[in-house]
């Protein structure tokens, strides 16, 4: 290694565990040390480098394709699809853009708007399986399944394969907690074959009987001149599957959690129709998920003040950016009420999430039909709220408890 970078990575030295075992609001405050004393530091135990400023994670991101490249997006180096790039979110170029051309028409906010009934029967579902007990586990039985059936309904996939779906992808994200390795990977691998005999059926189903919806588009479709070859066409089906899940599910699991306890808030959120949009926003910024990494493309590149040569990894935990005291004021408080600055939650540049209007409706409606059903709750008595970091930051164990109402369907 050369004899620069390797002074600059023991002067700037501390170590950053992707997976600490802390609370979300401790990590952002040693993130917050890290901007104030070493914006960009080395982690050495990672090998890759750390950033905690608004001003060098935006930098970095908006030069994807001009310094730097996605893959692979994982601080450690590792691939999580084993020699395969994950589509879109590890290809970039020309590749890159072609794929993006064919799915950003699909996300455009007319096109997720199409969405909206469906949208709403989902969250309403869901609501129905839960309300007459009055209390639920918020993560398992609204915020997880919600997302994933969300995009079936994207998909123009039968939304009565939810569960069976949603269980699948459960397992192949967390395993089973508390079981052996042995029994989580064994676990893990029939989840994983549960999903690609799924994906692989619809797409032979659909190559026979074309329908209205994404998936037959993405049939048709072309990459350098040729149909996208079908093993692509599952990894960038599981891709979109997966990138919408954890990152909802994490956003509306935090903010319930922060919501049970500050019902003010909640309130707030629907004293006027016009409220709810920027509230959305706001605990978007508030409770940021992703956490995505580029790599130096170039002979050297400009992070912060330093000059880090080719191949040096840059991890952007987005949450940092979003509480940087520059430009957000109480970076830790939820104000309903700032003055409009772009958030980060959903990245920046060529990779820039897809799913953002998708997202979008996707919490505007769950809010909405949980405050219709669900006026008031509160966390229940002697639960204690979870959270994890991690490849995307969460909360489990959130119990909530309300006055019991009425199902709406049969
Ligand atoms: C609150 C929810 C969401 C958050 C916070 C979020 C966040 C992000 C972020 C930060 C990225 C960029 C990653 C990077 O630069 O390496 C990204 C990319 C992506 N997101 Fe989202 N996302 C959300 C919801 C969704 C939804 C609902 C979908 C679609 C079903 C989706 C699909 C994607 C895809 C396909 C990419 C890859 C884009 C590319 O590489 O060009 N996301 N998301």
């Amino acid at each position: 290694m050369d004899q620069k970078i390797a002074e600059l990575r023991t002067e700037l030295r501390r170590d950053y565990d992707v997976y600490a075992q802390t609370t979300i609001a401790e990590h952002l405050s040693e993130l917050a040390d890290r901007r104030e004393k070493c914006p960009v530091s080395f982690s050495a135990d990672g090998g890759f480098w750390v950033l905690s400023s608004y001003d060098d994670m935006s930098s970095v991101l908006r030069r994807n394709n001009r310094g730097f490249v996605s893959f692979p997006n994982m601080p450690d180096g590792s691939q999580a699809f084993g020699q395969k790039r994950m589509i879109p979110l590890e290809i970039d170029g020309s590749l890159h853009r072609q794929y993006r051309r064919l799915l950003d028409p699909h996300f455009s906010p007319e096109a997720v708007a199409k969405l909206e009934p469906r949208i709403r029967g989902v969250a309403n579902d869901l609501i129905d399986r839960f309300i007459e007990k009055g209390h639920c586990d918020f993560d398992p039985e609204f915020a997880f399944p919600y997302p994933g059936t969300t995009f079936l309904a994207l998909m123009g996939w039968p939304l009565e394969d939810a569960p069976k779906l949603t269980k699948w992808v459960d397992v192949f994200l967390h395993g089973i907690p508390g079981a052996p390795q042995e029994e989580t990977d064994k676990a893990r691998a029939e989840a994983s074959a549960g999903v690609h005999g799924y994906v692989m059926e619809l797409i032979e189903q659909r190559k026979q009987n074309r329908t209205d919806d994404i998936t037959s588009a993405l049939l048709e479709s072309e990459i350098d001149g040729e149909p996208i070859p079908v093993d692509d066409l599952f990894d960038l089906f599981l891709v979109m599957m997966l990138a919408g899940l954890d990152t909802v599910q994490s956003v509306l699991g935090q903010s319930m959690a922060y919501l049970a306890r500050n019902q003010d808030k909640w309130a707030e959120m629907f004293s006027a129709p016009e409220k709810l949009e920027p509230a959305v926003e706001e605990l978007l910024r508030w409770a940021s998920p992703a956490v995505p990494t580029r790599n130096v493309a170039v002979e050297s590149a400009k992070v912060g003040d330093l000059e880090l040569p080719q191949g040096e990894r840059v991890h952007c935990p987005l949450g940092a950016a979003n509480r940087d005291p520059k430009y957000f004021e109480d970076p830790d408080e939820v104000k309903f009420d700032r003055p409009p600055k772009p958030h980060l939650t959903f990245g920046l540049g060529a990779h820039r999430c897809v799913g953002v209007h998708l997202a979008k409706l996707e919490l505007k409606i769950a809010f909405q039909e949980l405050h219709r059903r669900i006026p008031e709750f509160r966390l229940a008595d002697g639960v204690e709220v979870e959270e994890h970091l991690g490849l995307t930051w969460g909360v489990e164990n959130v119990e909530l408890v309300f006055a019991p109402g009425r199902r709406e369907t049969a």
